[in-house]
């Protein structure tokens, strides 16, 4: 090869480099979400994906089972593409990614952005339970101080006391069974 033919060939290829370079390499997007990634239920999201200004196709895909899928496309040229969630719910929450499209070739793919949706409706639902099953357990836990209180009560009477006195073991008979049936819930709470 002579010393023209060489250049030549570095040209050429440095050339080719210098282009595969450009086309290959484009910059990793970024994602977000506004107002933030912890949605309550049936609010709306925006999901910004920034790429390149040159990029005109971004695309918004979400983790299912085990692979992306995708959810929406954004056609024309602008830096950052924004994807509008307008009502969140299980569905819609789980892990995000987006890419870009510029010249031929997609860019990889953005980090994953988890949305995560608090369901209102449901804490007021257990809150209010957990009021009820309060209000319902607080007779039951009078009842247990009642009846230890006369078992600690009797406890200290004399044995001849207690025979003499016939309604005192229908009452004791009487309070067992209601010793059986005040553990029961408790047993299966
Ligand atoms: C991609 O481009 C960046 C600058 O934009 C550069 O730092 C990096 O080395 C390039 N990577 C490759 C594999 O060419
Ligand atoms: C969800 O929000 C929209 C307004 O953004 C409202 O019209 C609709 O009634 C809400 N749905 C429920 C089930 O609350
Ligand atoms: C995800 O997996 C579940 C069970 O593992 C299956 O029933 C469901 O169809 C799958 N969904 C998709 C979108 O593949």
């Amino acid at each position: 090869m002579t010393p023209r033919d060489t250049t030549l060939f570095c040209l050429v290829l440095c050339l080719g480099q210098k282009i595969e370079a450009q086309e290959g390499n484009l910059s990793t997007p970024t994602i977000s979400a506004t107002p933030g990634s912890v949605i309550p239920w049936n609010e709306s999201v925006k999901i910004l994906c920034g790429g390149a200004p040159e990029s005109y196709l971004y695309q918004l895909e979400i983790l299912g089972n085990s692979t992306y899928t995708v959810v929406e496309k954004k056609w024309g040229f602008q830096k950052t593409a924004e994807f509008v969630i307008k009502h969140m719910d299980t569905n819609t929450a789980g892990r995000y990614q987006c890419r870009y499209r510029k010249q031929y070739s997609w860019s990889v793919h953005s980090d994953a952005l988890e949305l995560v949706v608090t369901d209102t409706t449901n804490q007021d639902y257990t809150t209010e339970n957990l009021i009820r099953m309060g209000v319902a357990g607080l007779p039951l836990v009078v009842l247990l101080v009642i009846l230890a209180e006369n078992w600690l009560g009797r406890q200290v009477l004399p044995k001849e006391d207690q025979q003499e006195l016939p309604e005192l073991s229908c009452s004791r008979q009487k309070t067992q069974t209601e010793w059986t049936f005040g553990l029961t819930p408790r047993v299966t709470r």
